[in-house]
């Protein structure tokens, strides 16, 4: 296994689907339509006279609207519509509460959708939400998460259809007997997903034709979810509803779903049939409606020979969901394979709270799980003495430790020891050590892991279009990841042909079937759709196809999946300065070494790693939604004061990866790269500071007020 810092040489991946295009850097097909601006955004597309929406949204956290006087806005000249629970159309399915919405007075968190006014203009849309006055019953609300809640309770899953709990062996006996134990509790706060494109749609109702039917453009990782949704919650058939989703301006899991807002300007088209309805939840709207990362409260104890060999590791978390809909993060899973141990158990508890729905945001349960697990294993290094990257590969199982299946490809030792190279790791003191002027220097590291996920279901379509040409069509999103050419690499070498020569089309329900680009698992399940169908094309049509040939195609069976436990892993070290007297911390070199299979396009490879790592560096030292409970909503709702670090706060970032192919989960490779990036950053951080420091911040975000004593 050798590293491999620079793009690859054409051709030097092994295993079907080489050609000259899969491993190389090439630019970002759509990367020149967006930079000059000519790429349409779903608020940006072209829609005939349309109407505008702005949300009313409630300014109670718990309660009931008693009274909607809406006389002042439906006399405002522009104003189309007021929508609240007293005139909606009544929705089909009603089973998904974030999507039932304005069903009933009824108020579960403050900023929750209760009605619209569509206008002529945005800003007679807002004028007119203005003039609305609405009266509610006020309840008292709880948004505060504590740990000895009474009402806390294990759900009967978590996020991913993973057990709640899982228990295996006399872990407290392993405790007690333990040389060395850890026992912790770590939180992470609060953070809001926020892409720079804000979730947005148009949606036109169409009843000129025998059946009703809906098209929506939609800012989203998977048209079809949406479709589905939309078509369930309003009672019409998929069929009939058609999402168009071209350009994606970031997701990262909060575009995975739909959310409320769509329902709501879905259901404002259809009281405005033939009308398109236009809606950009703002900056502010985006922290009550489009999901966010729980807040986890986690206690991690782990016991350890006087050696280092984990004895029993026992991993706990409470986390909240909305009294409207579960969400559960999963956030202890990683404790359940990460390293080995001769006992553990792991843990979630809810808290259903008056808040707005969490839900998906960058490796949920892992970036938080990873947090407190690895922070805890650096305190474990600490007490017995022990390097860190030592210890970590000390408890390196040779098989899956929770099911006993042998691992696809479990590198996290080499990533380790790669990392600990690049870095100069050697060259770290002792714990507050180093001090350079005002700065004091630290250095840290952690691991990184994020599962191999395939999604089942996609379809892909390729046709011969004559001259040499062909279309591959999949529904799939490219969420700004660089999906979109990396899946062209890989049709180009299926089929045999130069990149120019293929033409893929996505995001849109009229194409075949594609699931969500989320998990991580796009290339792995997109990819790999795309690869069956080229493959049955060639084998259908031969080398010289009419016109027109078509072949359409699921992945192909891949049993050997089900054998291997598959995860891709990584280390990062970090080195931090802090100022001595502010307790500012800057963070001037990063080095994060990744094991994820094959790598498609080590261009768009690179910025998915890097942006994951910043977005860790983030977690470590900025993010934080403060919420004020006298009132139950998020402070700091917009990009001023939701601090997210700028150019400044990243300097040297370094990024690798194994050479690497895992044709035990796919048949391309891979093992998804999109969610690791983030994993273990924050922790390594917080390593780093106690490096500098003997400061030990574990509850983040690390700011300068918990580093002054
Ligand atoms: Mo990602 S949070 O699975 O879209």
């Amino acid at each position: 296994m050798t590293l491999t810092g620079t793009p690859p040489a054409v051709g030097t991946a092994v295993g079907p689907a080489v050609g000259p295009a899969v491993g190389r850097g090439v630019r970002r097909l759509d990367g020149r339509v967006k930079v000059r601006g000519m790429a349409r955004y779903a608020f940006e597309q072209l829609a005939e006279s349309p109407a505008y929406l702005h949300l009313l949204q409630s300014t109670v956290a718990r309660g009931r609207v008693s009274d909607v006087d809406a006389s002042e806005a439906e006399a405002l000249e522009g104003v189309l519509l007021v929508l609240t629970h007293l005139n909606s159309p009544k929705l089909a399915d009603t089973s998904d509460g974030e999507y039932t919405v304005l069903q009933s007075p009824g108020v579960a968190f403050r900023g929750q959708i209760v009605g619209c006014v569509v206008a002529t203009s945005p800003e007679v849309a807002r004028h007119g939400a203005e003039l609305v006055r609405i009266r509610y019953d006020e309840h008292p609300h709880d948004t505060r998460l504590r740990e000895d809640d009474p009402d806390l309770y294990a759900p009967d899953e978590v996020n991913a259809s993973f057990p709640t709990d899982t228990d295996e062996g006399p872990v407290e006996e392993a405790l007690r007997s333990s040389a060395v134990v850890v026992d912790q509790r770590y939180s992470t706060p609060m953070e809001h997903n926020n892409p720079m494109e804000p979730h947005s749609c148009i949606a036109t109702w169409d009843e000129s034709q025998e059946r009703p039917t809906l098209t929506v453009y939609d800012s989203t990782q998977g048209a079809h979810g949406v479709a589905s949704t939309l078509a369930k919650v309003l009672g019409l058939a998929q069929q009939d509803v058609r999402v168009i989703s071209p350009y994606v301006g970031g997701g990262f899991g909060s575009k995975g779903l739909p959310h409320a807002h769509n329902v709501l300007v879905a259901l404002a088209a259809r009281t405005l049939p033939g009308r398109p309805v236009k809606l950009a939840l703002t900056r502010q709207q985006m922290f009550f409606l489009a999901g966010y990362r729980t807040p986890t409260l986690q206690r991690v104890r782990i016991g350890a020979d006087a050696d280092g060999r984990i004895t029993g590791l026992v991993h706990e978390a409470v986390e909240q969901t909305s009294r409207i809909k579960e969400f559960a993060e999963q956030t202890t899973v990683v404790s359940r394979n990460m390293y080995a141990a001769r006992a553990r158990r792991t843990s979630h508890r809810l808290a259903a709270l008056d808040v707005p729905v969490p839900s998906w945001m960058r490796a949920p349960g892992e970036a938080p799980g990873m947090y407190g697990l690895e922070h805890a294993m650096d305190e474990l290094a600490e007490a017995c003495g022990l390097d860190p990257v030592e210890l970590r590969i000390r408890n390196d199982p040779p098989a899956d430790p929770e099911t006993g299946k042998p691992w696809s490809g479990r590198h996290l030792v080499e990533c380790l020891r790669v990392g600990a190279e690049r870095f100069g790791w050697s060259r770290r003191g002792p714990t507050g050590s180093r001090r350079d002027g005002d700065w004091l220097v630290g250095f840290g590291v952690a691991s990184s892991t994020y599962p191999g996920n395939v999604m089942p279901g996609s379809v892909a379509r390729v046709r011969y279009g004559g001259r040499g040409h062909y279309a591959v069509h999949i529904g799939a999103a490219d969420i700004g990841t660089g999906s979109w050419t990396a899946l062209n690499q890989v049709a180009a070498d299926a089929l045999g042909l130069a990149m120019n020569r293929v033409h893929l089309e996505i995001g849109d329900t009229a194409l075949p079937m594609a699931t969500v680009e989320g998990g991580s698992s796009g290339m792995a399940s997109h990819g790999s759709a795309i690869l069956e169908a080229c493959r049955r094309f060639r084998e259908e049509h031969g080398e010289s196809p009419e016109p027109g040939a078509t072949t359409e195609s699921a992945a192909a069976e891949h049993p050997e999946a089900k054998e291997y436990a598959t995860h891709s892993y990584g280390a990062q070290f970090v080195e931090v300065r802090v100022d001595a007297d502010t307790g500012e911390v800057r963070v001037p070199r990063m080095v994060g070494v990744f094991s994820c299979g094959r790598i498609v396009n080590p261009r768009t490879a690179r910025s998915q790693f890097r942006g994951g790592m910043v977005w860790g560096l983030s977690m470590a030292l900025f993010e934080h939604s403060i919420v004020d409970h006298r009132f139950g909503h998020v402070m700091n709702h917009d990009l001023a004061d939701y601090h997210v670090p700028t150019n400044a706060d990243v300097v040297d970032i370094d990024v690798s990866w194994l050479d690497e192919t895992d044709l035990h989960l796919n048949p391309l490779g891979v093992r998804g790269i999109g969610e690791i990036g983030i994993t273990g950053t924050a922790a390594a951080v917080a390593s780093a500071v106690h490096n500098a420091t003997g400061i030990r911040v574990r509850d983040l975000p690390i700011t300068p007020d918990t580093l002054v004593r």
